[in-house]
């Protein structure tokens, strides 16, 4: 007996595997080292990034370089401070154009009226203290500020100052003149340290991966899961042995945590509840970290009555010791051999599918070794799923700590569909697919 509940991940030597193409957060951990080759939602969107003169200029090249590597094309505005702080040609080198400042340059005239036109989204980082007041005074003196008065794109901000700038009451009353009144989508700040012999505080910008998500929710708002309340499961629990060891699983939460991350993408109000994972969480999710099946049941039976998708990739564990130790076991106790009694969780999936709504989307997984689709289709009944992501054990490329994972989605009343090996967050983008079809928001193409 395995006391981890297979979830969605499968264990094999698919460990070693290569990251996957849009898999974001792999064992190369600087921001965007995952995001290699163009997808959906920011593949041949249009984004006007606006640069401010603040210290964490630097960091948009990063955002400039991760939206252009996933596909859009990036026209950097530099305010003219901006240009103290980071050099145009660092943006012209990875977004391959050539960055724009003057309003009154050659065809300056028309410029802030065919980029305000012609972009999908504009955004804003870092957004320093000054550009926001003039942004919420509706100032149009610079190109970047006459940008956003002539746009109809979605705006994102990313504010980044010094803490106490950023606790003003007018930077404050200005950003939620932005926020509440115009609609813009703001994205941090952090909390965290600030430019040097400033300390720490919220006023820190939020990390370039997290932008470049805002920006793909941004183009993607009103998309098919907009407004959908989506749960998903994610990860392994732990079991208590006794007050320093536990029996647990090897999912890294990866799979949950990339459909958590495009069900935001594409709209929806995420819960992610998650066993403990390395992996950092998705950008705008709210995350309630669990550690037993007990507490990850208690998470999901408090919110599924309310959710319109539940998405169990969670590694449940099946068994639990009956009788944890309060203190650490001793070898010197115990001798050569020993025995845990095991006791049953509560099969959180098979239980909430009864509690929720008319017209909800139930999503499971199912890991087998072997006699795959027909276990996964007994799984789909006998636990009330709408649909149910097999995978199979072991296989290369797919699984437990994988960045990628091979796939078969089984819908109640249609034929399997058969996904190649594809990063997790491609799969999670198709898996999503399904889900809008069945939810009538959208289409399974
Ligand atoms: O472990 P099993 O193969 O039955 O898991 C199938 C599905 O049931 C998965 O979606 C998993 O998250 C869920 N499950 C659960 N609670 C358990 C065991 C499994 O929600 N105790």
């Amino acid at each position: 007996m395995t006391p981890g509940g297979p979830g969605s991940d499968a264990p094999g030597p698919a460990a070693q595997q290569p990251a996957g193409p849009l898999e974001r957060r792999g064992a190369d951990r600087s921001p965007g080292a995952d995001l290699r080759s163009p997808g959906p939602p920011w593949a041949g969107r249009k984004v006007v990034l606006g640069v401010c003169a603040g210290i964490a200029a630097y960091k948009a090249v990063q955002v400039a370089r991760d939206l252009t590597l996933l596909g859009a094309a990036v026209d950097v505005v530099l305010t003219e401070s901006a240009r103290k702080f980071v050099a145009p040609l660092s943006f012209e080198g990875v977004t391959g154009r050539g960055p724009l400042t003057d309003i009154f340059a050659a065809g300056g005239a028309a410029l802030h009226i065919s980029l305000a036109r012609g972009a999908d989204c504009v955004c804003i980082a870092p957004a320093t203290a000054d550009f926001i007041a003039r942004a919420a005074a509706g100032r149009a003196s610079d190109l970047l500020t006459t940008v956003l008065v002539a746009t109809d794109a979605p705006v994102v901000i990313a504010p980044a100052m010094n803490d106490r700038m950023f606790a003003h009451p007018r930077t404050a009353a200005n950003l939620a003149l932005l926020e509440d009144g115009l609609g813009h989508h703001r994205v941090g700040p952090a909390d965290g340290r600030l430019a040097a012999g400033e300390g720490s505080g919220p006023g820190r910008m939020a990390e370039p991966s997290d932008i470049v998500d805002a920006v793909g929710r941004a183009v993607g708002a009103g998309g098919p899961l907009s407004g959908a309340r989506v749960l998903v499961t994610a990860s392994g629990t732990r079991e208590p042995v006794d007050a320093v060891r536990y029996l647990g699983n090897r999912s890294s939460g990866k799979m949950g945590y990339a459909l958590a991350r495009a069900a935001w993408l594409n709209g929806a109000e995420v819960t992610l509840v998650s066993g403990p994972s390395a992996v950092d969480p998705p950008c705008g999710v709210d995350l309630v970290g669990v550690e037993t099946a007990w507490e990850m049941h208690e998470a999901v039976m408090d919110r599924v009555g309310t959710a319109d998708v539940a998405i169990h990739a969670a590694a449940v564990a099946d068994y639990r010791p009956r009788s944890p130790l309060p203190d650490k076991m001793k070898r010197e106790a115990i001798g050569d051999e020993t025995a845990i009694d095991l006791v049953a969780n509560p099969d959180i999936a098979a239980e909430s599918a009864g509690k929720m709504r008319a017209g909800s989307v139930a999503v499971g997984f199912a890991l087998e070794t072997d006699d795959l689709l027909a276990r996964a289709e007994r799984k789909l009944e006998a636990k009330g799923f709408d649909l149910i992501v097999a995978n199979r054990a072991g296989e290369p490329g797919s699984g437990f700590e994988a960045d990628t994972n091979r796939v078969t989605i089984l819908a109640r009343g249609e034929p399997p569909r058969e996904l190649p090996v594809m990063a997790k967050f491609a799969v999670a983008w198709e898996i999503l697919k399904v889900i809008e079809a069945r939810l009538g928001r959208g289409g399974a193409g």
